[in-house]
């Protein structure tokens, strides 16, 4: 590994005195250091030397210090470079730092600058590395697969490291249906799609459903295609997500709300492989695999036979189950190191230093909303942070869940958004005169995942004439 306490360091000036100083001042600080005095020599040097740091004059005779920077921010991205102006110079100055600056100090140079600029230099320099050691060794996935996926797989826990090693083992068993569970934000979707993409089949349909967010009348057509003019609507022929997702993976997000009367059907098309198009008769032949995903407990719900045990059979050939954040504590440290990279660099504002507290805090949280609470919580800490170091105060985590690990009960952010959903959801009850479908509708979910959520919020609907009784076919026992 590279010794970031050893810096190598190039200036890069036509002042012949100029660069001398600097460079003897360099040597007795303990770095080594070269100078040039000519771009041609400046690029030698660099092509020669493992150069960390380069102090490069705006203005030279032969060539603009801008065109410099880009020429060497391209051939040798991991070196900084401090830029040296004269004064009144400002508008270069914005301009080499939006080109890839890391700092600029101004003619006549004094050494108290010199020194700050060196040391911010070297921290960030030694982030860096830090950051890029943490990645090689937590992240589980090869670039290839990230960039299918579209995010990195972070972890370090014996539980997380379990879990990709039973992806992997899925991905290789292409008819074998998953079963994926765990708490909102843990990270379903990115283990459903690792395991495509690292299947044989990874070229072939990766075709996603959220079966809460889709109504039950459409549902059909969805899963099955539809013929031209089979119903209002069908102005051509569609094909469904079984036939695309042919040698393929069709993904059932929050399956738990896949409504009941529909599950016969679907368990039929998984077990046969041969399914027809709404208002057709043609058997179509497709070879797809299933991976659903929940964070209900649906051995619960087959209990009160509010999902069918065969399906559930069907789905759960294999099981992967992934715990919350709070029970994984070792992953915190490395997802949060990732993401400060992410968004350190999207939001351009480098960070050199996270507090220790930082990581003691996170610890301690509770995590009600997992790892994307954590991404969500890094993002807003470096836009808001004051400087380049991330402090307790830059995650303001809701106070009651800072000693308790379990999740909170009332007072915090999550009650009011069960709140604002069961506003949200009488509202729309309330805009449609009790029609549980047109109001499903309008929010743009099932009826079925509508009245699981007024069970669970124990809304209930009372008729003007005869208070207390429920409406709609299904019973309401909150
Ligand atoms: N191990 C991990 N490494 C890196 N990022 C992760 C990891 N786990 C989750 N994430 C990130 O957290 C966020 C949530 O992940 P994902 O959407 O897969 O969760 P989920 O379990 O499907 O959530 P929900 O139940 O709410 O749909 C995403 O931004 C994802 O990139
Ligand atoms: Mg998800």
């Amino acid at each position: 590994m590279k010794n970031y306490n050893i810096l190598q360091v190039l200036i890069l000036d036509d002042e012949i005195d100029f660069t001398e100083e600097l460079k003897d001042y360099f040597q007795n600080s303990g770095f080594i250091s070269f100078s040039a005095n000519t771009v041609k020599d400046g690029y030698d040097i660099l092509s020669k030397n493992e150069i960390d740091l380069l102090i490069l004059d705006v203005r030279l005779p032969s060539e603009n210090g801008l065109d410099i920077l880009k020429n060497v921010k391209a051939l040798y991205p991991n070196i900084e470079v401090i830029m040296v102006s004269a004064h009144g110079d400002m508008d270069t100055v914005i301009q080499a730092i939006r080109l890839g600056a890391f700092d600029y100090m101004r003619k006549p140079l004094r050494f108290i600058d010199l020194q700050i600029a060196l040391e911010r230099t070297q921290k960030y320099l030694q982030m860096q590395r830090k950051l890029a050691d943490m990645e090689e060794k937590h992240s589980l996935i090869t670039k290839n697969i990230q960039t299918s996926i579209g995010h990195h797989f972070i972890g370090k826990s014996p539980q997380i490291i379990e879990i990709f090693e039973l992806a992997k083992t899925a991905s290789k068993y292409s008819d074998v249906n998953v079963l994926i569970t765990g708490e909102s934000g843990t990270g379903k979707e990115i283990i459903a799609r690792i395991i495509h993409y690292m299947s044989q089949h990874s070229e072939n349909y990766f075709g996603a459903i959220n079966c809460s967010s889709i109504t039950e009348s459409l549902m059909e057509s969805e899963f099955f295609g539809h013929k031209k003019g089979s119903f209002t609507g069908a102005i051509s022929d569609k094909k469904g997500l079984f036939e695309v997702c042919h040698e393929g993976t069709l993904f059932l997000d929050e399956i738990a709300d896949m409504p009941y009367t529909i599950q016969p059907k679907i368990l039929r098309a998984i077990e046969e492989k041969i399914i027809t198009r709404v208002g057709d008769t043609k058997p179509i032949r497709t070879n797809f695999r299933i991976i659903s995903a929940t964070n209900y407990d649906l051995q619960k719900l087959v209990d009160e036979n509010k999902f069918r045990l065969d399906l559930l059979h069907r789905l759960n050939t294999l099981h992967i189950h992934i715990p919350p954040l709070r029970e994984r504590t070792e992953d915190i440290a490395p997802l949060l190191i990732d993401f400060i990279e992410e968004f350190s660099i999207k939001i351009n504002k480098p960070i050199q230093h996270i507090s220790e507290k930082v990581f003691e805090m996170l610890k301690k949280y509770s995590f009600p909303g997992n790892v994307r609470e954590l991404r969500n919580l890094t993002e807003r800490a470096i836009i808001l942070c004051k400087g380049n170091s991330l402090e307790v105060h830059d995650f303001p985590l809701p106070a009651i869940n800072k000693k308790n690990l379990t999740p909170a009960k009332s007072g915090d952010a999550r009650v009011n958004l069960v709140q604002k959903e069961i506003e949200i959801i009488r509202k729309a009850l309330d805009a449609c005169e009790y029609n549980q479908s047109v109001a499903a509708e309008s929010l743009g979910i099932s009826r079925h995942a509508l009245i699981r959520k007024m069970r669970k919020h124990g809304i209930t609907i009372v008729k003007q004439e005869e208070p207390g009784e429920m409406l709609g076919s299904e019973s309401a026992g909150s």
